[in-house]
């Protein structure tokens, strides 16, 4: 279908048949869902053991009684752990509760009150603050920004990762920029891992940037790949040779790893951001919770036993992304529809339609009981200007009801774009 070259009588003709196949579609009753990134039940079940494993031993390995108060950083075991997912030494890793969004949050919580590291200016006390956001992106960092009154600036994201070429300028020009969101491997949603090349060059911003402007480096697919394991380049390696440690700060967490609800979370950082972190987190907590820490460490007590375990996701993952893939590229790869991105791994694939269209197919997917993420979800501020990125996230729903959901979806791309096409003709 190439709507750009087509004939009237040619649109007319495909919209009788797509309004027809809409009306079918509309009155099935239909209760599909492809919104949020969640681990299905059976994902879950992977990581079952949790449940039982600890049979009445507390002790870590290193002796800590698990039970007790105290630990602020983890345990030594579980924070080596971390270290392999972020691939930095253990020393710069601190072991939080079961979500990283929370030390996120907490992380822009201690920056606007108090500082970043152990003496920075309070973002509060600053004229302006103001955060890159590479887009499309992930709506729950944007909320976090926006709770705080930080100004957002929307930054393209390139096959490579966020465009260097555009935050290296505005970074080096603006001091009220005091920090950017990346998801460094299988970004949220393009599925694009960040190139040497822009992990190099992030790793000297630090050097250009106002010496309170940290990159929030959100490392939430670390080990999700749906095939062989791909190796995203070490940002603290490149910032340690640049001198720019204190300018990143990594986060990563087992929720799709083992419990999504009920996982363990992790920060890492220079020796100054944790301190100036824990200082404050020591005021907030005598101690994060030790036995979820130990009974993740009995199922996935190392980085060999952290990938076979996500080799088990990948099985369950591959075909429900093929599922999403095939049906794309059978109905659009001959037009002028769409375009899409293939990940190797992560929780999504994002989707542009033609320009304006977004939230007319969520609308068309939605009330045909295809529910679809909000267009827009994926911009600050929930305003994606050319309306047409939305966000496919194929893990919680059956493969079978990922099929019928794309021929849904489908439907209301083809749709929506012939009435657009028609509408201007
Ligand atoms: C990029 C990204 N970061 C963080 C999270 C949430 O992580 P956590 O469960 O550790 O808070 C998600 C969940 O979808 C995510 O996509």
């Amino acid at each position: 279908m190439h709507i750009h070259t087509a004939s009237k009588s040619q649109l007319e003709a495909w919209s009788t048949e797509l309004e027809a196949d809409y009306a079918d579609i509309s009155q099935r009753g239909l209760k599909l869902d492809l919104t949020r990134g969640k681990p299905s039940a059976i994902q879950l079940d992977l990581a079952n053991a949790l449940d039982s494993d600890l049979g009445g031993d507390y002790r870590a390995p290193d002796g800590t009684d698990v039970r007790n108060y105290g630990g602020l950083d983890g345990l030594p075991d579980m924070k080596a752990l971390g270290a392999s997912m972020l691939e930095m030494p253990s020393e710069n890793v601190l072991v939080g509760g079961n979500s990283s969004l929370t030390l996120m949050y907490q992380t822009i919580a201690f920056a606007w009150q108090l500082g970043v590291g152990e003496s920075g200016t309070p973002w509060s006390q600053e004229p302006a603050v103001k955060f890159l956001c590479p887009v499309p992106g992930y709506d729950r960092h944007f909320a976090i920004t926006q709770a705080f009154g930080i100004e957002m600036i929307p930054v393209p994201m390139t096959d490579d990762g966020p465009d260097m070429d555009v935050i290296e300028c505005l970074v080096a020009d603006d001091h009220a920029i005091k920090g950017i969101w990346c998801v460094p491997k299988y970004a949220n949603p393009t599925g694009c891992i960040y190139s040497a090349d822009t992990v190099s060059r992030m790793a000297k911003l630090g050097a250009v940037a106002a010496d309170n402007f940290r990159i929030l480096w959100d490392n939430a697919y670390a080990v999700h790949d749906l095939d062989e394991f791909q190796p995203l380049t070490s940002i603290f390696t490149h910032c340690e040779r640049y001198g720019t440690q204190d300018s990143v700060i990594q986060f990563t967490s087992t929720s799709k790893v083992t419990f999504a609800g009920a996982g363990v979370a992790f920060m890492g950082a220079s020796a100054a951001n944790l301190n100036g972190f824990k200082q404050q987190l020591g005021l907030a907590t005598i101690g994060p919770d030790k036995v979820n820490q130990l009974r993740h460490l009995r199922l996935i007590p190392d980085r060999s036993s952290l990938l076979q375990h996500m080799a088990q996701h990948a099985a369950l993952l591959r075909p429900k992304f093929a599922a999403v893939l095939d049906a794309l590229e059978a109905a659009f790869a001959d037009s002028d529809l769409a375009e899409w991105t293939s990940p190797q791994g992560g929780y999504f694939v994002s989707f542009n339609s033609r320009p304006g269209l977004a939230r007319e197919i969520v609308r068309l997917s939605g009330e045909a009981g295809g529910v679809l993420t909000p267009a827009g979800a994926t911009y600050p501020g929930g305003l994606d200007e050319k309306d047409r990125n939305i966000r496919l996230a194929p893990s919680f729903p059956t493969q079978a009801d990922i099929e019928v959901a794309m021929a849904v979806f489908v439907v209301c791309v083809k749709l929506a774009s012939v009435r657009q096409a028609l509408a201007a003709a």
